[in-house]
């Protein structure tokens, strides 16, 4: 895509190879809390299968696949996808995870309308531009079944590091290497145009204040 910014995506992409390479369990092995509310979600909803972007080393794929879901997990790291791969087959999982590397400012995959529920844990405040982003919601939509779901979750606008990040062009910022975004309210709803918006849920997980947000593919048949 030609709408964002090419060169620092490159540099973020080798940054997280570096970083997964160095650490097996870069980010713990214990499931986000998104991971276990959209788990909550997915099964009241009926739904049994779940595309993940963003998986990183899997903690959540895992987990997802450990509560009887099928997962497909991408991610633009291949040592976070390697890693994610020998988890799943040393946990007896490999059967309801796969893994695919994919970077979501390319088109997804799935055909239209085939998806019954996507899952994205810090992977909407990386270093994308607003038309990236809008563009990478476009595909979700694009993709789910009417009635489908998405649950995303993202640093807050709140988070006390927003602000003190050295400010990049576009509202991202950079510490330590890594480029991000802090989600408010304005934004989330934005990307919440033509959705049904179920839920955007402030909390603190670690250090970060978050936001989860709960979206919907209106269902013009119900
Ligand atoms: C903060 S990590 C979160 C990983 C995982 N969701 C978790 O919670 O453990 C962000 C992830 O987004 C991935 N990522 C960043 N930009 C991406 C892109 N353009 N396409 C696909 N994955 C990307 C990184 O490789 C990294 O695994």
């Amino acid at each position: 895509m030609s709408t964002g910014h090419v060169e620092l995506a490159r540099a973020q992409q080798e940054r997280w190879q570096t970083e997964y390479a160095r650490h097996p369990h870069l980010h713990g092995t214990q499931p986000s809390a998104a991971a276990r509310w959209a788990a909550e979600a997915f099964g009241a909803a009926g739904i049994d299968d779940v595309l993940e972007l963003g998986a990183g080393q899997g903690r959540d794929a895992l987990f997802l696949a450990q509560q009887g879901f099928s997962v497909h997990a991408t991610d633009f790291s291949e040592s976070a996808l390697d890693q994610l791969r020998l988890d799943a087959q040393r946990e007896g999982l490999d059967d309801r995870v796969t893994a695919a590397l994919h970077d979501v400012r390319d088109p997804l995959p799935p055909a239209d309308a085939t998806v019954n529920a996507v899952f994205a844990n810090i992977l909407l405040n990386m270093a994308f531009s607003r038309a990236e982003l809008r563009s990478l919601v476009g595909e979700i939509h694009r993709v789910l079944r009417p009635g489908g779901l998405f649950v995303y979750a993202v640093w807050s606008a709140d988070d006390p590091c927003s602000g003190h990040w050295r400010e990049l062009a576009d509202g991202l910022s950079e510490h330590d290497g890594f480029a991000g975004r802090f989600f408010d309210d304005a934004l989330i709803d934005e990307l919440a145009d033509r959705w049904r918006l179920d839920d955007t849920t402030s909390y603190a997980e670690g250090p970060r204040r978050m936001r989860r947000v709960a979206l919907a593919k209106p269902n013009p048949a119900s």
